[in-house]
């Protein structure tokens, strides 16, 4: 509990705290939601939700920011980005332990995923003396043609509680360098690592005028979600979260010719090939499907393993998951933490028994895990492993939990084909060590799949790659390589330096 206390009064988060900022703290008159500790229920603190009327002065704040910031020029707005990052390094323990405390996982894991935060700001602080447009040929004489990449407005920005601060991070410190304005709207399961985060980042953009930036409104998805859905001042709308919110998300959006960017659910396979390096391969699924307690998107829920190691591998698995410790997330021999809430418990039982009823054999764990003391009323789920056939009607589904199905496979057509035969697209990983193999996991023929691995595991990625699927997932890419083009309105434009006019495609009119 002292523990807790510091940790909050470093990052400013009193008992009770405002749930709306735009460039200042408003004074919102919302429901009171109380966030409390996953793992043993205790409230941490609470905040006062943001209503309707408090998003659209985000909003107005948000625009107005955006039109002074977009004149910055890139480079100076990576100067604030850099601070930013600066910032988070300085606050990353203390913010670790606040993303472990408000959202159960491992503090091993939230200082991984606060170094995302660290990594995004440093990779957007590089981009910002880049955002590169193409020069092309002309097939007039004399004329020019060039791309340019301009700022686009305000990004609206959907969070889940699974990770509650690298996902804003990934959108917010890019959109930011390229000139944009955002307003985040986070999980109301995780409200004080957005409070704390949103703080850290006004720490910078306040003094320079530029608060209103990094907008928040935490808030009930009927309220300032559909107000935010709907604004015409937010050209760009990214969410990550379930497919059924994206699907929400992607018509209300499209109905008003907005854009957006959906990192959406995954159901990611490993495919372990009977030449694989085994220890490699028990390390990779132990954590792709135990790391998180399971509620990664890209946590690994499937294991398409070949007929000839499929024992050896199910036997050393049950070993790995026997070795794991369940217990306070914060302490640091825990692997295992709680499950957001107790409706992920009850899906994850309910999808145990529903899988059963279809056929698959429980091979270990698949109850609630009841500890004692102050983890009473927390919500564990023992690490789970079911022997599935392939056509398991159930595993079509993402459940949100520690729960992997391995499956027996004879031929790497079955298994390529199997492996894609599910309605998401988000990651995926082969254990190999055959080159032939590997490549065609990777080829036009193989994974189908917005992340496909060699070697290793399906969850985990470096920031500098994009990250996003397919299918289901939502085409979205996030993150690394040239996901900034996404927070950016290109233009095309054609220069005539000559003294005449000729027309394209050589078209002659009226001469
Ligand atoms: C998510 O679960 O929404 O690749 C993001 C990973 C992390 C990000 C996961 N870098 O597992």
């Amino acid at each position: 509990m002292i523990v807790t206390m510091d940790v909050l009064r470093d990052l400013g988060i009193e008992p009770s705290n405002p749930g709306a900022y735009d460039g200042d703290w408003i004074d919102t008159t919302g429901d009171v939601l109380v966030s409390d500790n996953p793992a043993t229920g205790e409230q941490i603190a609470s905040v006062r939700e943001a209503s309707a009327a408090d998003y659209e002065r985000v909003s107005a704040a948000a625009h107005d920011a955006f039109l002074r910031w977009r004149e910055v020029p890139a480079p100076q707005r990576g100067e604030c980005v850099r601070l930013i990052g600066e910032k988070m390094r300085e606050q990353k323990e203390a913010l670790s332990r606040l993303v472990t405390m408000e959202m159960g996982k491992i503090l091993e894991e939230g200082r991984g995923e606060v170094q995302e935060c660290i990594d995004i700001a440093d990779f957007a602080l590089g981009l910002s003396r880049q955002l590169y447009g193409l020069t092309i040929q002309s097939e007039r004489p004399q004329h020019s043609m060039r791309e340019t990449w301009h700022p686009l407005g305000t990004v609206g920005i959907i969070t889940a509680f699974n990770f509650p601060v690298a996902v804003w991070s990934w959108n917010s410190m890019l959109s930011l360098v390229c000139g944009d304005a955002n307003i985040w709207k986070p999980s109301r399961k995780t409200p004080l690592t957005a409070i704390a985060l949103t703080r850290i980042a006004a720490s910078v953009l306040e003094p320079e005028g530029f608060g209103a930036l990094v907008g928040l409104v935490i808030g009930p998805d009927e309220t300032v979600g559909s107000a935010l859905l709907d604004d015409p001042k937010v050209p760009l709308v990214s969410a990550t979260g379930s497919t059924r919110m994206g699907r929400i998300v992607g018509q209300r959006v499209s109905a008003r010719l907005g854009r957006t960017l959906l990192e959406l659910g995954g159901n990611n396979a490993i495919i372990v090939w009977n030449d694989a390096d085994i220890d490699m391969a028990i390390r990779a699924i132990v954590f792709g499907a135990i790391g998180t307690a399971g509620q990664r998107c890209t946590s690994t829920r499937r294991v398409f393993a070949h007929a000839g190691v499929i024992d050896q591998l199910q036997e050393r698995l049950v070993q790995a998951y026997s070795q794991v410790q369940a217990g306070d997330p914060m302490d640091e021999s825990t692997l295992l933490g709680p499950l957001i809430d107790r409706g992920s418990l009850d899906a994850f039982t309910q999808a145990v028994e529903t899988a059963r009823e279809q056929g698959a054999e429980l091979v270990c764990g698949g109850s609630a895990l009841q500890l004692d003391g102050p983890l009473s009323s927390g919500a564990f789920a023992q690490p789970t492993i079911m022997r599935a056939s392939a056509d398991l009607p159930l595993m079509q589904e993402e459940t949100f939990a520690p729960l992997l199905y391995l499956v027996s496979i004879d031929s790497i057509d079955d298994a390529i084909r199997v492996h894609n035969d599910v309605p998401q697209g988000l990651s995926s990983a082969i254990f190999t060590m055959n080159v032939r193999l590997a490549e065609r996991f990777l080829s036009a023929v193989g994974s189908d799949c917005g992340i496909a691995n060699v070697n290793i595991g399906t969850s985990g990625a470096e920031i500098g790659g994009a990250f996003g699927g397919e299918k289901d997932t939502g085409g979205g890419r996030e993150s690394g390589s040239d996901a900034w083009k996404n927070y950016m309105r290109r233009q095309t434009s054609t220069v005539n330096w000559g003294a005449d006019l000729p027309l394209a495609q050589g078209i002659k009119f009226g001469e």
